[in-house]
């Protein structure tokens, strides 16, 4: 195993956070201020998306200025808005068109348009909405008719912050209240971000509660440093020796924290300091020292909080000492790729022993010689986890997955580089 990792990083903002920033500064009326927006294509995609539905949008003083005449003005000549890689953009779209006067076609890359949307237009369609599609699976793209809506009252089956989002976006501006129930808390943005800007929304337990707004003004925001990022690092500098890194000003939103209680399961030393409230956001510096790691079961942690870092997870359990499962990952197939099955593949390909069983992924420590060729499927996290993994092992990376990871991380090889190794 090679050398150390040290020094002091900041990621870039928050995905999560940055499209909906931005989506909520489209339904604002007036100019918003946004501060640390994720560069990531994904997030470029959501800007241009709205940029097409009328809103104007420049970079002033390293902030994205968002001017809209608010949601009654989003209109657009286009026939087909794309969505490129990003479910996050399709599927709160669907939730914020679908009580719009807008009529269009919502589609995506080969990847996005293999992933479901039914759990988001089915209900939509019970709001009132008349969303399509071609195919009988339903699934991307997605014809929206916009047209006056009603609140509804829901259990959703899946913990979802993307099926949950779209519902409460929708209800924004239905007719009655909007309640959506969860079987567990998926992360909470959305909730937080609405009533930050006066509107009025309760979360109790499980249950959002919305009541439709009268009107959003624009507002100045600054998304927090991206967790999602952030553990692909913490995970590197927990396993290479004599490494001490800082994270400054990452997001530390209990519904995102999974991993980080799962590493401290595992033997890990991570410190939280200046932790403080950003906007309704937890945020704070990560302090990060070389561990003995071990395996452990996740059973009791919530699998959403930690969903999209089950990458960067799966990393620390391969170098840690006996086995670890994650539990309930059936979600992860429906990811930017199927990331179950290529965790596994990065994993073997690595020497290392990992299988899915039923709905627990279980990753044994210990590796031998590399095997094979780790595919990243064009998945950003897979080929974050690939770089991380031959960061651990060889002290570089290979530098060559650029356009993959730039769908979330442009800054990744620039944070590498920056760090003392
Ligand atoms: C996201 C929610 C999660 C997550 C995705 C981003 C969001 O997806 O995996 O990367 O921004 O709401 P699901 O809602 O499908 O779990």
């Amino acid at each position: 195993m090679s050398k150390q990792l040290r020094g002091e990083i900041r990621v870039g903002g928050d995905k999560s956070i940055s499209h909906r920033a931005i989506m909520l500064a489209a339904l604002a009326k007036g100019t918003s201020r946004l501060s640390n927006i994720a560069r990531g294509e994904d997030v470029r995609t959501t800007l241009a998306l709205y940029q097409r539905l009328g809103m104007e949008a420049a970079i002033v003083n390293g902030c994205v200025e968002c001017t809209s005449a608010g949601y009654e003005a989003l209109r657009t000549t286009e026939s087909v808005l794309y969505c490129g890689n990003s479910g996050t953009t399709l599927r709160l779209s669907l939730g914020i068109l679908a009580g719009t006067k807008v009529e269009c076609r919502l589609a995506g890359d080969d990847s996005l348009n293999r992933r479901p949307v039914r759990r988001v237009i089915e209900p939509l369609r019970q709001m009132g909405g008349d969303l399509a599609t071609a195919a009988a699976d339903d699934r991307p793209p997605v014809q929206v008719r916009g047209r006056r809506l009603h609140g509804i009252n829901i259990s959703t089956s899946v913990a979802s912050a993307q099926v949950k989002s779209a519902i409460l976006l929708a209800g924004l501006h239905a007719d009655g209240v909007t309640s959506v129930t969860e079987p567990e808390q998926s992360r909470n943005h959305t909730e937080i971000m609405l009533k930050n800007l006066g509107c009025n929304i309760d979360v109790e337990g499980k249950t959002s509660i919305l009541s439709p707004a009268k009107r959003i003004n624009g507002f100045e925001y600054a998304v927090p440093g991206d967790i999602s990022t952030a553990m692909f690092f913490v995970v590197a500098a927990l396993i290479m020796p004599n490494s001490e890194l800082i994270v400054r000003d990452v997001l530390l939103n209990s519904t995102r924290t999974g991993a980080i209680d799962i590493l401290r399961m595992m033997g890990a030393t991570i410190d939280e300091d200046n932790v403080r409230l950003q906007q309704g956001e937890q945020v704070g510096d990560l302090v990060v020292k070389s561990s003995r790691l071990h395996g452990c079961d996740a059973a009791n942690v919530v699998t959403a909080r930690y969903i999209d870092e089950v990458p960067a997870l799966a990393i620390a359990a391969m170098f840690a000492e006996g086995e670890t499962a994650f539990h309930n990952v059936s979600e992860l197939r429906v990811k930017e790729s199927d990331r179950a099955t290529a965790i596994v593949d990065v994993v073997k390909a690595f020497g290392g022993s990992a299988v899915v069983e039923g709905d627990t992924l279980r990753i044994c420590g210990g590796m031998s010689k590399s095997m094979g060729q780790a595919e990243h499927l064009g998945d950003h996290r897979i080929a974050m986890m690939i770089e991380i993994i031959d960061l651990i092992r060889s002290g570089g990376v290979s530098g060559i997955y650029g356009d993959a990871i730039s769908v979330s991380a442009p800054e990744f090889y620039e944070l590498i580089k920056s760090l003392d190794q």
